[in-house]
């Protein structure tokens, strides 16, 4: 490669990585907001489809299931950091309920703990497949908590410029992952 092409690669190279990590803050606060507590229900509905996915996989081998759970990581990762950055100290400091808040930061110890599990004993099917089925269980009961009882607890004290600042805020936080 001669030194044009070279800088020009590597400019383009610098300018991809730039865009990486700046591009979607910008975007994520150009994009329309929707109520933000039914942008996590449809996470959670998500992560539930790929679970039951992951649990009806058996004989699909271990590319397929390194593929699907990353997608799950992934995504999990980034809803993760939006409530524990945002929604659970939303709990705590203004709807005062410190001990739910505490119980979900510690169900998300143990999701992470069973991802890292999952990925460390991708090549064993069936005990794979025993621990995806515990994770499901944790995840849905997780999910109930903050749907029937979290999020409308918050949604209560908020008025719609409240709800605005909070979906450009979520946005931001999974932006830094997805
Ligand atoms: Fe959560
Ligand atoms: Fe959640």
């Amino acid at each position: 490669m001669d030194a044009n092409r070279w800088l020009a690669f590597a400019g383009g190279v610098s300018l991809g990585v730039i865009a990486d990590r700046v591009l979607p803050p910008l975007v994520s606060q150009a994009m329309p907001l929707g109520d933000p507590f039914e942008a996590l229900v449809a996470d959670h509905r998500h992560f539930l489809n790929l679970l039951d996915q992951m649990a009806q996989s058996r004989g699909r081998g271990v590319v397929w299931r390194t593929q699907i759970l990353l997608r799950l990581k992934r995504g999990l990762t980034a809803h993760a950091l939006a409530e524990e950055d945002v929604i659970y100290p939303m709990l705590d400091e203004q709807a005062h309920a410190e001990r739910a808040a505490g119980a979900l930061y510690s169900d998300h110890g143990l999701i992470k703990t069973h991802l890292y599990a999952l990925e460390r004993g991708l090549a064993e099917e069936s005990p794979w497949l025993a621990r995806v089925g515990t994770l499901r269980n944790l995840l849905e009961r997780h999910a109930r908590q903050e749907e029937d009882i979290e999020f409308p607890r918050l949604r209560a004290l908020m008025d719609q410029d409240g709800m605005t600042r909070l979906g450009r805020h979520i946005r931001r936080e999974k932006a830094m992952v997805l």
